[in-house]
C-alpha cells in the first residue's frame, strides 16, 4: 500500500451517505467531514447531530471546523473532542465569499500570528490529530506558505493539507502540485496534497510522488469506487467488476433519507447528482431535471425514467483495464 487516501471534506456533500457509499465499495482512509460550523456547533443548533454524525466508520472519520471566532473554536473542538473520531481539522482554505467575508476558512491565511494563537489555544483542548486544510494563500507566494505551515507546526499541529490553489483562483487554473512537495520539503510534519485528480490512475500516481497522503473531493462524488480502484490498480488486483450506476443512484437516495434530515435531502441530492451524473450521456438534461424536483421519491422517479428511456447506461464501462 501506498501512502493513504482522504476524503476530502466538502460542504452539503461529505456526509455519512456518501460515506456509507464508498464504504460499500471497500472505503477510503480518512474521511473528512463537510466543514461544521463552530456557532451552531457550541450553540446547540438544530441540525448539529447530522453534522457530527460520523458513522459507519467513526474511528476514520476527521470532524472539520470553520469559524472565525477563536473562543467558538475551541470550544467547537473540546466538544468534538469527547466523540470518537480520527481527528479535528481547521478549515483554513474556503474561499467561498460568505465564509472567508466572515474572517472564517482561508481569511486565516492573512495574519500568521492569529492562526498560530489559535493553533496554540486548539492544542490545548484536544487530544486527537490536530490538522489544518488550507490553499496557498491569498498570493503566490510559496514563502509566505512556507512560513505560515511552519508556525503552525511549531504550535502542535500534527499535518497539513494543502490544496495548491490561491484564494481568488477558486477553482481556476490547475492545482499547483509542486508546491506540496516544495512544502514537504521545508516541513517536518506530513503534507497531505489535494486538487483536480481526475481517476484513479492519476490518484496511483499521485500517490506515490512526493506527498505523504492524497486527498480527493469531487472525483469520490462522480466516483465513489475511485479509492477501491486505485488500490486495485496499486496491487495489480482486479478493479471492481463493472459499476451498476442506476442502483447505486437508488442506494445513495435511499441512503440520504436514512442518514440526514428531510430539509436536506433536496439539497444534498442535487449535490450529489451534480457530480455523479457526469457518468452519464445526457448529464446535462438529467441534471436540470432532477434540479426542478424537490424530495427524494421525485428524484427517484427522474432517476427511474431515465434509465428505462436509456438501457444501456445502467453499466459503466470501465476505462481502465480489468486486469
Ligand atoms: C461542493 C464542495 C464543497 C466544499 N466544501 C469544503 C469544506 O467544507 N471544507 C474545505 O476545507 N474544503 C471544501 N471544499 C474544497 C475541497 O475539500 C477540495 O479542496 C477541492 O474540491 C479540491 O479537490 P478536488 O479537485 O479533488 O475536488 C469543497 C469543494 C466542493 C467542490
Amino acid at each position: 500500500m501506498s501512502v493513504p487516501f482522504l476524503l476530502a471534506p466538502m460542504a452539503e456533500v461529505s456526509h455519512r451517505a456518501l460515506r456509507e457509499l464508498i464504504e460499500d465499495f471497500g472505503g477510503c482512509d480518512q474521511y473528512f467531514t463537510e466543514m461544521i460550523s463552530a456557532a451552531p456547533l457550541i450553540n446547540g443548533g438544530p441540525f448539529e447531530s447530522w453534522y457530527t454524525d460520523a458513522g459507519p466508520c467513526p474511528e476514520r472519520v476527521v470532524y472539520q471546523i470553520a469559524g472565525a471566532n477563536p473562543d467558538r473554536l475551541t470550544a467547537a473542538a473540546r466538544l468534538l473532542d469527547r466523540n470518537v473520531c480520527a481527528g479535528i481539522d481547521v478549515n483554513m482554505g474556503c474561499s467561498a465569499p460568505g465564509i472567508a467575508r466572515a474572517g472564517a476558512g482561508v481569511a486565516w491565511m492573512a495574519s500568521i500570528d492569529k492562526a498560530r494563537a489559535l493553533i496554540g489555544r486548539l492544542r490545548k483542548q484536544t487530544r486527537r490529530r490536530l490538522s489544518v486544510k488550507l490553499r496557498i494563500g491569498f498570493e503566490d507566494n510559496f514563502d509566505y506558505l512556507a512560513a505560515f505551515c511552519t508556525s503552525l507546526s511549531a504550535e502542535g499541529v500534527d499535518f497539513i493539507t494543502l490544496h495548491p490553489r490561491t484564494a481568488k483562483e477558486k477553482f481556476k487554473r490547475k492545482a499547483r502540485w509542486d508546491y506540496v512537495s516544495r512544502l514537504r520539503a521545508v516541513l517536518s510534519i506530513p503534507v497531505a496534497g489535494n486538487g483536480d485528480i481526475a481517476g484513479s490512475e492519476e490518484l496511483v500516481r499521485r500517490a506515490s510522488g512526493e506527498c505523504d497522503a492524497v486527498m480527493i473531493g469531487r472525483l469520490a462524488v462522480r466516483s465513489p469506487w475511485v479509492f477501491a480502484e486505485a488500490r486495485a490498480i496499486e496491487t495489480a488486483r482486479p478493479v471492481p467488476a463493472d459499476i451498476d450506476l442506476e442502483s447505486l443512484g437508488f442506494r445513495f437516495l435511499d441512503l440520504l433519507g436514512r442518514h440526514q434530515p428531510p430539509e436536506f435531502h433536496t439539497s444534498r441530492a442535487h449535490r450529489f447528482f451534480s457530480y455523479f451524473c457526469d457518468n452519464l450521456t445526457w448529464s446535462t438534461w438529467l441534471k436540470t431535471s432532477l434540479y426542478r424536483e424537490t424530495g427524494l421519491s421525485a428524484m427517484s422517479e427522474v432517476w427511474r425514467a431515465y434509465f428505462r428511456d436509456h438501457p444501456e447506461e445502467r453499466r459503466l464501462r470501465r476505462k481502465v483495464p480489468v486486469l
